[in-house]
């Protein structure tokens, strides 16, 4: 489908590119070490692009493109904290930031890495796990491409009809939850999350003013979970799992959705 991908290859980040430059306020629950890995050592970041930090410290504080901000005391201290990136949309973020630093030109980005969170482990929940990430970043792009791309993509793992549902993420209006019908268990399963980049975000990177960004993210493990019949996602990823079962498996089941007992759709 013509994406790029981006370089994932940090595991820690920032505070500020994981949440404050994605227009997460201070006070946002993700961000207390009750959801997210914060590093002892070091405990702080060393570099930060001074010019847009100010930038954004405005942008909550008192808003701008339309926004009235978040009206609170904005910290450095906060945006400095070292932690284990808890979405791949930190990435995201530092890409359309370079982006925004050239000549516009149209990008599509795609990513699959590693996330970290502050959970609780159960059957379906690891501390950590795999996020895949797609954005398209264009002029005049509307909810209208979002959706058409997102059937796409999704019809290309073998996930036909798509619903959405309203969602709130900080940084994106709108947002929306993407839901499957999975025909083996008979019901609506969450696959996703989309939406378009807020102006406090793209403006504040200094991307042209007619610039959207459609951009969705999903994990990796859920939908093979499901695929594959598996029902703790220990058996798939992580300490637990059976290296004999890891041996036995072929590196690459692309033919599974394709052979004589099941179609592509069967998978979903
Ligand atoms: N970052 C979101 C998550 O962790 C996924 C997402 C990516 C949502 C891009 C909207 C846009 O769930």
């Amino acid at each position: 489908m013509g994406f790029e991908e981006m370089p994932t290859n940090n595991f820690v980040e920032s505070s500020f590119w994981n949440f404050d430059a994605l227009f997460q306020p201070q006070q946002h629950p993700a961000r207390d070490s009750h959801d997210t890995f914060f590093l002892k050592v070091p405990s702080t970041t060393r570099r930060l692009p001074e010019d847009y930090v100010e930038k954004v410290k405005q942008v909550h504080e008192s808003g701008g493109y339309g926004s009235k901000g978040y009206r609170y005391n904005w910290k450095r201290g906060e945006a400095d904290k070292n932690l284990l990136r808890t979405h791949t949309t930190a990435v995201s973020t530092r890409m359309l930031y370079l982006l925004a630093r050239k000549p516009f030109s149209p990008k599509r980005y795609f990513s699959i890495d590693r996330v970290f969170r502050n959970e609780a482990v159960d059957r379906t929940h690891l501390a950590e796990f795999h996020q895949i990430e797609g954005l398209i970043c264009d002029r005049k792009l509307t909810l209208g491409d979002l959706l058409g791309v997102l059937d796409d993509f999704f019809a290309q793992l073998g996930m036909g009809k798509l619903r959405f549902k309203p969602a709130y993420n900080p940084y994106t209006e709108p947002s929306m939850e993407i839901f499957s019908y999975h025909e083996g268990l008979e019901k609506w399963v969450e696959v996703g999350n989309s939406g378009m980049f807020r102006p406090e975000m793209l403006r504040t990177m200094g991307l042209p003013e007619d610039v959207s960004v459609i951009a969705w993210g999903l994990s990796l493990e859920r939908p093979t979970m499901i695929l594959y019949g598996v029902d703790n996602i220990r058996d798939l990823f992580g300490p637990k799992v059976d290296f004999n079962l890891i041996k036995a498996s072929p590196i690459c089941r692309l033919g599974l959705g394709l052979n004589s007992t099941t179609t592509s759709n069967d998978c979903w």
